[in-house]
């Protein structure tokens, strides 16, 4: 019963050991992390918010900036959704110089999430840390 129970004692705080080193490395480190949450906070978060629904300032103004409510993603047009984030569009900047073709792919994943969407087509899994 004792090594039942000691066990159970490691459990939580190796969860919370893991917990903090994501936190750290979320906080400490965006642009070197890569992390899509890290990137999306980097590059795309001041136009289309924390959570994707646009920034509040912005959105009534451009509709388009709500990926939540993007017809675009819902149309499930993968390549089309990349080629936007990498080309721009309308007001959209273009990212293909400043991100590689994988961090776009794992945008276009968290841009599905943040959709609350299955991403289409998607190639890059498990590259995020939020553990949603
Ligand atoms: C300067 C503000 C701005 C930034 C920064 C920005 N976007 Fe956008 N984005 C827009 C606007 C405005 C649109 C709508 C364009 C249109 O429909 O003309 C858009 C459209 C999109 C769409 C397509 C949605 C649709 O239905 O048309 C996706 C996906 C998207 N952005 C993802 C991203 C990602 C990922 C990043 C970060 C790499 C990012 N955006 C950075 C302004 C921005």
């Amino acid at each position: 019963m004792r090594a039942v129970r000691s066990a159970v004692r490691r459990v939580p705080s190796a969860a919370l050991a893991l917990a903090a080193v994501t936190l750290v490395g979320a906080v400490a480190c965006r642009p070197a992390d890569g992390s899509p949450r890290g990137l999306y906070r980097q590059h795309c978060a001041r136009c289309h918010g924390l959570d994707g629904s646009g920034n509040p300032r912005a959105v009534d103004a451009k509709p388009g900036l709500d990926l939540t409510t993007s017809k675009l993603l819902a149309a499930g047009e993968r390549a089309e959704v990349v080629r936007r984030i990498a080309e721009g569009e309308g007001t959209m900047p273009a990212f293909g110089d400043k991100l590689t073709p994988e961090q776009i792919e794992a945008l276009v994943d968290l841009s599905y999430q943040l959709a609350g969407l299955p991403a289409a087509g998607a190639t890059n899994r498990g590259g995020d840390d939020d553990g949603s």
